[in-house]
C-alpha cells in the first residue's frame, strides 16, 4: 500500500500508533538489540510522537549476532532518524559510529544513535536519564556521600555519572572486589580525584557512620527472583536516607522495601527508563519534552506494566 493508511487505536489494540497516519513523510526510529521483544521503548517514543504531533514511528529491530555493522549501515542508508541500542551491542556499536559523545566514550557504552552528516553519533542517555530521573525526584549527586552496589556494566556507568556530577565520595561495594577496584581505578583516573572507594560487599559494616544515598546497580532482585536482595541486614538500611534501585521489574523491589522499612525514601528504575527515552527523543527531534508530557508517558508505561 503506497496510498498512506491510518493505523488507528482500534486496529492496533491502542498499543502502537496512537491514531497516526503513515505517509510519505513519516520518519523512522527504532531499537536494535537481541532480544528486543520485551522492550518498553516503542511505548515511550510512539506516545511522545503522538503527544508532540510528530510524524514518527518507532519499532524494534532484532539484530542477530554478526549483523550489527550491517544493521547500522543499513539504517543510515534507509534514512532512519535515530536508533536506540540495547544488550548485547552497547559497546560493540561504537565501532560503527562517526562520533561518540564524551561521557558515552568514557563509559564505553552507547544506547542512542543520532543521525548526523555521514553517519550516526553515539550518546549514553541511560546515564543522563538516570540523572534527570534523580533530579525529577529531588535527589542530589553533587557533594553527596553515595553507596553504589555492584560493579557490572550498569554500576560502572553510574560510577562515571557520579564522577561527572561531582559526587563527594562513592563507596563502591561489590561481591567480587577486583571488579570494584578496577572500576574505581578507571573512574578516579578519568576525573583526576579519589571519588570512588572500592569495597567488598560483605564489608558493608565498615562503611562510615553516616547517612548515604544508595544506588542499587546489581542484577539481584530482578524479576522473577523478586525476593533476592544483595544485603539483608537492617543495620545497613538504617544508614540509607534515599535508595535508588536501577531495577523496575518488580515495581517495588525487596531493596526498596528494606530501605523504606528502615525509614528511608526509595525509588525504582522506571523513571530512569522514561528519561533515557525522553532524552533520546529530544536529541532526534530537537525538542524539549516538558515534565507534563513526561508524566503522561510515565502513566502509559505504568499501565503497560499493569500498575495503576
Ligand atoms: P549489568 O550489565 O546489569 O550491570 P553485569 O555486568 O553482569 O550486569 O553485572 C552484574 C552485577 O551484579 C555485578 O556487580 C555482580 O557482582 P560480581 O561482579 O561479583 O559478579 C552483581 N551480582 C550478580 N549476582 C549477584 C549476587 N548473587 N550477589 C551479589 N552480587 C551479585
Amino acid at each position: 500500500m503506497d496510498d498512506g493508511r491510518t493505523i488507528d487505536s482500534e486496529m492496533t489494540d491502542g498499543k502502537m500508533m496512537d491514531g497516526k497516519t503513515i505517509d510519505g513523510k513519516t520518519r523512522l526510529c527504532g531499537l536494535i538489540g537481541n532480544p528486543v521483544e520485551h522492550t518498553m521503548s516503542p511505548v515511550i517514543h510512539n506516545t511522545l510522537a503522538g503527544h508532540c504531533g510528530h510524524n514518527l514511528v518507532y519499532v524494534p529491530f532484532l539484530v542477530e549476532e554478526g549483523n550489527l555493522a550491517d544493521a547500522v549501515r543499513g539504517a543510515y542508508a534507509l534514512n532512519v532518524l535515530g536508533l536506540n541500542v540495547t544488550v548485547p551491542y552497547k559497546s560493540a556499536v561504537i565501532d560503527s559510529l562517526v562520533e561518540t559523545d564524551d561521557l558515552a566514550a568514557r563509559i564505553g557504552a552507547v544506547n542512542t544513535l543520532v543521525r548526523t552528516e555521514g553517519g550516526y553519533k553515539g550518546y549514553n542517555t541511560d546515564m543522563s536519564g538516570l540523572y534527570r530521573a534523580m533530579v525529577s525526584e529531588g535527589i542530589r549527586i553533587e557533594g553527596e556521600e553515595i553507596v553504589l552496589l555492584g560493579a557490572g556494566g550498569a554500576a560502572r556507568a553510574v560510577a562515571y555519572l557520579c564522577g561527572e556530577q561531582k559526587a563527594g565520595k562513592v563507596w563502591l561495594l561489590n561481591r567480587t572486589y577486583e571488579k570494584a577496584e578496577r572500576v574505581a581505578e578507571e573512574v578516579n583516573a578519568a576525573f583526576g580525584r579519589e571519588v570512588v572507594v572500592p569495597m567488598l560487599l560483605s564489608d558493608y559494616e565498615k562503611l562510615p557512620e553516616r547517612k548515604f544515598l544508595a544506588i542499587q546497580g546489581t542484577s539481584v532482585g530482578l524479576a522473577p527472583k523478586e525476593d533476592d536482595v544483595v544485603i539483608e541486614d537492617a543495620a545497613f538500611y538504617r544508614k540509607i536516607h534515599t535508595g535508588f534501585d536501577l531495577i523496575y521489574k518488580p515495581f517495588t523491589t525487596r531493596f526498596m522495601r528494606l530501605v523504606r522499612e528502615a525509614g528511608g525514601e526509595a525509588y525504582n528504575g522506571l523513571k530512569m527508563l522514561l528519561y533515557q527515552g525522553i532524552i533520546a527523543y529530544e536529541l532526534w527531534n530537537q525538542v524539549e519534552i516538558t515534565e507534563k508530557e513526561a508524566a503522561l508517558v510515565y502513566d502509559r508505561m505504568k499501565r503497560e506494566m499493569g500498575i495503576s
